[in-house]
């Protein structure tokens, strides 16, 4: 198990280029299960999710290569001979779970391992079962798996709401719904960039869906997709992560490929720190100019709202902030496992159920701390960039679910940071 070493070292300067959303990819790669045609994904991030959803589809009989160094994708899904999403593929990551609506759509039957709970939170599958219910699915569970079949021998467009607007389930409605026979509306849909990248690329593959964006998402449902290439959208959390990188260690980086649409609420909230966030003609340039970033509350919200998954890099950057801060994490239930590791560097924080209050402290000292989970890994190695001496995180295999070479690129921009294999 490797381990990452950094050591504070002064303020940063350069240009990091962001990849391809993560988040983005994982719904649009089970995407190919919809067409007989070839789907190609380029900007592909490069990171072990999109190799676990690879061993996923190629499970279910599709075939996926990664080609130019795995930054293009290409499937193709002509033939499917399995429909079961094993227990031992979808345990590792959630995101499998996005399987079920498209072969639901394309097959008719689909048998799909319930993933489990994660560490930041029980995450049920409810939404997603009554959403496809809701087109005329009948779904059963049995052993562990959930046993989906299209009554009647294929889907029929609905009129649906989620009681909340989850990601997964808006993404497994919309892609199952686009061979639905007639119309489905989804209301209350989930607004993320990559649900609208995922509706751009069915779109190209032949889908007649409006609403995109909105909380409202109408499909008419066609006979058939073909094959499309699409470029995968900016991976906006991983913009944001390196947008705190000079806010909480100093200097000037500018983050290649990112807009500010993306990140508005967040780009805010490190304004209102004293951050300053400029959109250039090749992305946003993120400098700490004067003196200690200062205080600011934050809630973690659906989009456009705060998202969750920069709430623990958030965190890192309140500790060193003039004031006492207030994170509000209103998505997941136990999302505050980085609080005591970034205590173990000398951080004030105190956690109260889905509350934290974070009392700034002039400086951060450097310790051995533990990743719990991806984002949490990150804030980690955040924090690492402000403290005095050296923090070693251990366990980072999270950190190459989500973010490709973040040793080089904070390399590129003068941090001190390594990987080391641990004995
Ligand atoms: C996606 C993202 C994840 C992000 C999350 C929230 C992917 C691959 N992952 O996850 O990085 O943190 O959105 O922005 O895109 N819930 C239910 N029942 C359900 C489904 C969800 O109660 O059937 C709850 C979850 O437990 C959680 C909340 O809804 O508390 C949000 O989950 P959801 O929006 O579905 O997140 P994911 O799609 O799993």
């Amino acid at each position: 198990m490797d381990s990452i070493i950094v050591t504070g070292n002064g303020p940063l300067k350069g240009q990091i280029p962001i990849a391809g959303a993560k988040n983005a990819c994982l719904t649009l790669m089970p995407a190919t299960l919809l067409s007989e045609e070839p789907l190609t994904l380029t900007n592909a991030p490069r990171l072990s999710d999109i190799k676990t959803m690879t061993t996923l589809l190629q499970s279910l009989g599709a075939e996926v290569s990664q080609l130019q160094d795995g930054q293009v994708i290409a499937m193709s899904s002509h033939d499917l001979d399995n429909h079961t999403a094993h227990y031992d593929i979808v345990r590792k990551m959630r995101a499998s779970n996005l399987v079920l609506g498209p072969m639901l759509a394309r097959l008719g039957q689909a048998i799909v391992s319930l993933p489990g709970g994660c560490a930041i939170g029980a995450r049920p599958m409810d939404l997603h079962i009554t959403a496809l219910e809701a087109l005329g699915a009948e779904i059963e569970l049995k052993d562990g798996y959930l046993h989906a079949k299209a009554k009647g021998g294929g889907l029929k467009g609905a009129v649906h709401e989620l009681r909340f607007a989850s990601v997964g389930a808006t993404e497994n409605f919309v892609m199952a719904a686009t061979l639905a026979k007639g119309t489905s509306v989804l209301k209350n849909a989930a607004r993320e960039p990559e649900i609208v990248d995922l509706v751009r690329c069915l779109q190209k593959m032949g889908a007649q869906i409006d609403g995109e964006g909105t909380d409202t998402i109408t499909i008419q449902g066609v006979d058939r997709l073909h094959g499309a290439t699409h470029p995968v959208v900016t991976d906006r959390i991983e913009l944001g992560t390196y947008m705190i990188a000079p806010a909480i260690a100093g200097g000037e980086v500018e983050c290649l490929g990112g807009k500010l649409e993306l990140v508005q609420a967040f780009a805010e909230k490190l304004d209102a720190a004293g951050i300053s966030v400029e959109e250039t003609d090749k992305g946003l340039k993120v400098a700490r100019r004067n003196g200690r970033v200062r205080a600011v509350d934050v809630k973690t919200e659906v989009f456009p709202g705060f998202p969750t998954d920069l709430q623990a890099q958030m965190m890192a950057l309140m500790c060193t902030a003039e004031g006492t801060a207030t994170l509000d994490e209103t998505i997941f239930e136990n999302r505050f496992m980085h609080a005591p590791e970034l205590s173990r560097m000398g951080a004030e924080i105190e956690v109260h159920g889905g509350q934290a209050k974070v009392h700034g402290v002039e400086r951060l000292k450097g310790a051995p701390v533990m990743a719990t989970d991806l984002r949490a890994s990150v804030s980690l190695i955040l924090a690492g960039l402000a403290a005095e001496g050296e923090t070693r995180v251990s366990r980072v295999y999270h950190l190459d679910r989500g973010y490709e070479n973040v040793v080089s690129k904070l390399r590129s921009v003068g941090a001190k940071i390594e990987r080391v294999k641990e004995e």
